[in-house]
């Protein structure tokens, strides 16, 4: 598949057949598996006041379907390693810590030993020895004439579930003191919440995570999507998925399951603005999509979704994602819009960066001058959309402090990437939507982003710790925009300015995928959503 290897994206491709029969298909039994989310919430240590756990530990609400025998979240102690922590943090005097939202993946307090040890533990958070000799045991008794797929199912989750649980410990485990070697790139420093952890999840991921893409779907709505423009992300995210070691053609292996629809091939092909409601056909396209692949294969009703993903960069993407209560509230939505107060959450959702890629490459985006080259104090240029950048154009535009370029338009013989290159901070408000390029291409030219959005969670926030390298303005401090930056020292300008060019790689495209690049942290983020779900099956009870 040329996918996003061609420069003019393959966006036009002619239908071609893409549904096959699998080789096998299994009985479709009625067999429900529940979902168990990760929980603690015996250990003090964790929830502290003033801060809203979420991922690794966050208990969810039983799901309705699941009453027929949900169980407590387990008690095992395998999954503190990151304990990532949602914090508010008030904007008061110090303003370039001023993040709304603070992700923090915080390993200082050690979780006490004995509820690792005396936690009572439900039979399927045995140690994994032992889960290894139950799925033997239930190999064993595939002959039974009972229910041989039923047993073979349950024992492939069960070792894939197994093997999971070795990959939390390994991540609990990771010591800030022993840094694994790593021929391409060791994360380090403060851009990280915790580079060791981080690192070992990563490596975790490389060993063992595997996608299972559905293969249904047409052309070219489906396994298809944009790979230039604002919308980038969505193809090339499907094209190099589909091709890369991470997918998995053997469902009963897979961890995750990706839902190959592009949100902006929907609309450019779906969307009927003289329908009465151009919200239905769209959504009937998702809808359609979940319906057949459930009733094709076990998956999705086993776990309502919750091993699921979809991945969007449009606008549109939050509000298609309520095509189906369950793909809202129990699927992982990888999307750029990620916007908590359209209900994106941060434990099971996925924050990617929208990458603008004109040409559907990076050539000639990456790079810029060093610091002590970069006359312009702050820059913005971009249209009145939304309600924010009204309120900077209204106290910056035609400022008189020369060191200041917040415009509109740009005059015709100005560029916007040299004036990029030539800014100390870059403004990247939120337009229309919360997301929006320009905090790539700040990164990529090396100005340090300038976030002023709300209710917005910057991509990676689950490893990045973004006040590393940017700086969050409180909507309401516009007026203070030029005071707050002129407020930090030289000295942390610079240090900022450096981390950013460090942390660009995780936001760098390419044409095959590096280690470390955009493709691979989107990827991680849905692993970590994943390692926060186990899976269980009824027979396990
Ligand atoms: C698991 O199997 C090993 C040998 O394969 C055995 O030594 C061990 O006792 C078994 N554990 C349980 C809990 O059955
Ligand atoms: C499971 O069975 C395989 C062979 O069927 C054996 O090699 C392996 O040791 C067994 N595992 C355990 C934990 O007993
Ligand atoms: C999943 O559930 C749906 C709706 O309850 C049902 O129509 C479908 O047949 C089920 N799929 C399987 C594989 O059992
Ligand atoms: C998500 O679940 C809640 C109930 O838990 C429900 O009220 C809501 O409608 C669901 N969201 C969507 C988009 O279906
Ligand atoms: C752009 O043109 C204007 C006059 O039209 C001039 O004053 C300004 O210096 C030019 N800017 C650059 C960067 O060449
Ligand atoms: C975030 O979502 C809310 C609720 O839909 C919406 O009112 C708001 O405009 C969104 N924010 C941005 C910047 O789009």
């Amino acid at each position: 598949m040329e996918g996003c290897r061609k420069s003019v994206c393959s966006w036009w491709k002619t239908a071609s057949s893409s549904t096959r029969l699998l080789g096998f298909m299994l009985p479709l039994m009625v067999v429900s598996v529940m979902v168990v989310l990760m929980g603690y919430n015996s250990s003090n240590w964790f929830f502290d006041s003033g801060f809203y756990p979420w991922a690794w530990g966050s208990v969810y609400p039983p799901r309705a379907p699941f009453s027929q025998g949900f169980v407590p979240p387990p008690a095992d102690g395998g999954i503190d390693a990151f304990q990532w922590r949602q914090t508010v943090v008030g904007g008061g005097g110090e303003r370039e810590e001023a993040l709304v939202v603070d992700y923090n993946l915080h390993r200082s307090a050690a979780p006490p030993l004995s509820i690792q040890v005396s936690a009572a533990e439900p039979p399927v958070t045995k140690k994994n020895d032992d889960l290894m000799n139950a799925t033997n045991k239930s190999s064993d008794s595939r002959v039974l004439p009972l229910s041989p797929g039923i047993n073979r199912r349950f024992s492939n989750l069960q070792i894939l579930e197994a093997k999971m649980q070795q990959s939390r410990t390994a991540i609990r485990d990771a010591r800030k003191e022993s840094v694994i070697h790593d021929p391409d790139y060791v994360p380090s420093g403060p851009i990280y919440w915790n580079p060791s952890a981080f690192h070992r999840s990563y490596l975790e991921m490389e060993k063992n995570f595997k996608v299972f893409v559905y293969e249904e779907g047409e052309h070219p709505i489906f396994h298809n999507g944009p790979c230039g423009s604002i919308y980038s992300m969505e193809g090339n995210f499907i094209y190099k998925l589909e091709i890369s070691k991470f997918r998995t053609r053997d469902p009963e292996k897979a961890h995750v399951f990706f839902l190959p629809f592009s949100v902006t091939s929907i609309v450019h092909f779906i969307f009927d603005k003289n329908s009465r409601d151009h919200w239905l056909p769209m959504k009937q396209t998702v809808s359609d999509y979940v319906e057949l692949v459930a009733a094709k294969y076990p998956y999705w009703n086993r776990s309502l979704g919750s091993d699921h993903f979809m991945l969007s960069c449009h606008d549109w993407g939050p509000e298609l994602s309520k095509s189906l209560p369950e793909l809202f509230n129990n699927s992982i939505r990888a999307l750029c819009n990620a916007n908590t107060t359209e209900g994106f959450k941060p434990s099971k959702d996925v924050s990617i960066p929208e990458i603008n890629l004109p040409g559907g490459r990076t050539n000639g985006l990456i790079g810029g001058p060093s610091p002590s080259r970069r006359p312009v104090l702050v820059f913005f240029a971009g249209g009145l959309h939304g309600p924010i950048r009204p309120a900077l154009l209204e106290h910056w535009e035609n400022s008189k402090d020369k060191d200041v370029q917040i415009h509109q338009y740009l005059p015709k013989n100005v560029s916007y990437s040299a004036l990029m290159r030539k800014s100390k901070y870059c403004v990247c408000p939120s337009g229309y939507e919360v997301a929006s390029p320009r905090m790539v291409e700040a990164l990529y030219t090396g100005c340090v982003p300038v976030l002023v959005k709300d209710h917005y969670v910057p991509p990676f926030s689950d490893v990045l710790n973004w006040k590393s390298f940017a700086v969050e303005i409180p909507v309401g401090d516009i007026p203070n925009l030029r005071n707050i930056l002129l407020g930090i020292s030289t000295r942390q300008y610079i240090r900022m300015q450096r981390r950013g060019v460090t942390v660009r790689r995780h936001f760098e495209v390419n044409l095959t995928p590096k280690r470390y690049d955009v493709f691979h942290m989107i990827l991680h983020s849905i692993w970590l959503r994943r390692l926060n779900v186990r899976l269980h099956g009824v027979e396990d009870l």
